[in-house]
């Protein structure tokens, strides 16, 4: 019995040997190690042995089956060698063909004229206020001197949500009593950019959602003249210094007096084109001095402050630079419009 017991191993050790994949593997476990392999089936035989001899043969089959469980484990490693070698030689890479380009993206036309937008003015001493997208109807307007049913309304066609006195903003003005009443009482130099939304309609030159940038310089002695030679010093950095602009009186329910900044028509060089509707002129802003009863709901007295706000649309000041015709490319993801810049 005890012979027959090791010829069982060597030939188990010699079969596994010829195992080449792991379905061979499997069949020549169940063979020498399963339930009923050789190994186990001689176990079973250990009655027939004097009853002095079988704790001896018990130990030497469980030394054994140990030695074929190592042997297994030893061949499974060694075949999966074999595989990963095969792999890399069938699938090896070609380090000489050329590689493969990762595809990079850009900055966003308005982005970019956004940033350069607030390094102008950072450089002047405006801080960027964030302010929000949704407002109230209160501050949208009536904060702004527009009570219900002014008629200064109607320039503001309006996204009203369905909670009532909850809109969509229609410009970057409401984030100026929000800056008003943080900062009281200290003077205040800040640039509010940001989204708006307006139902209108869609032409070359307006989009329902477009930015804007606000700006609100509040202090003790500022005057008109501070609002149009920082104005003007913005445009002369922002178009260069040969590039013609012009105040145009006009009127804001929230600044007193108010006016309109207008920049010669880059595309057509102020000879008339379809983006300035032909009149050689592009308006970028509005602006004016801020009106008492407005400086008054941000907590200021009018009495003793006064200040400048005003409003520019990025997307209008990109047209005008990269000479773009139509304010709709902005927002049709267009890569063709898009990889140009
Ligand atoms: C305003 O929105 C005022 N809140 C601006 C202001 C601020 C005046 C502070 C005084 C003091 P207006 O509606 O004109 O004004 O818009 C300001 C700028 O936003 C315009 O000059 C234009 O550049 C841009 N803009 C307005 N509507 C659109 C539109 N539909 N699409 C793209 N840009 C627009």
């Amino acid at each position: 019995m005890f012979e027959e017991l090791e010829n069982a191993f060597t030939s188990s050790l010699e079969e596994l040997t010829q195992a080449q994949t792991p379905a061979d593997l499997d069949i020549w476990y169940k063979g020498s190690l399963g339930r009923k392999g050789k190994l186990n089936l001689m176990a079973r035989r250990v009655g027939q042995l004097e009853p002095d001899k079988r704790p001896e043969f018990g130990r030497r089959v469980n030394q054994l089956k140990k030695e074929l469980e190592k042997a297994h484990k030893d061949r499974q490693d060694q075949l999966k060698g074999i595989d990963l070698d095969s792999v890399l030689a069938a699938d090896g890479l070609d380090v000489t063909l050329p590689g493969r380009r990762p595809v990079r993206g850009g900055l966003h036309p308005a982005t970019m004229t956004l940033r350069q937008i607030y390094r102008i003015w950072g450089d002047m001493g405006f801080q960027i206020y964030r302010s929000r997208d949704v407002e109230t109807d209160e501050l949208n307007f009536e904060l702004l001197n527009m009570p219900k049913h002014h008629p200064a309304r109607d320039m503001w066609d309006t996204f009203h949500t369905t909670t009532p006195g909850v809109i969509l903003r229609t410009h970057t003005s409401p984030g100026q009593i929000h800056a008003m009443r943080e900062y009281f009482p200290e003077p205040i130099r800040v640039i509010l950019p940001g989204m708006c939304y307006r139902y209108e309609q869609i032409t070359a030159r307006s989009e329902i959602q477009f930015s804007q940038v606000e700006g609100l310089a509040v202090g003790t002695k500022i005057s008109m003249a501070d609002l149009k030679g920082t104005l003007v010093n913005f445009t002369r950095r922002m178009f260069g210094l040969e590039r013609k602009t012009r105040f145009r009186a006009s009127y804001f329910p929230f600044t007193e007096p108010s006016a309109e900044m207008d920049v010669e028509c880059i595309l057509c060089s102020g000879t008339g084109c379809q983006v300035c509707k032909y009149t050689g002129w592009l308006e970028i802003l509005g602006c004016g001095m801020v009106h008492p009863r407005v400086l008054k709901n941000g907590g200021y007295d009018p009495a003793k402050y006064s200040g400048f706000a005003f409003g520019l649309g990025p997307e209008r000041i990109a047209m005008l630079k990269y000479s773009i015709d139509d304010i709709r490319y902005f927002w049709s993801n267009d890569l063709r419009f898009l990889k140009q810049f």
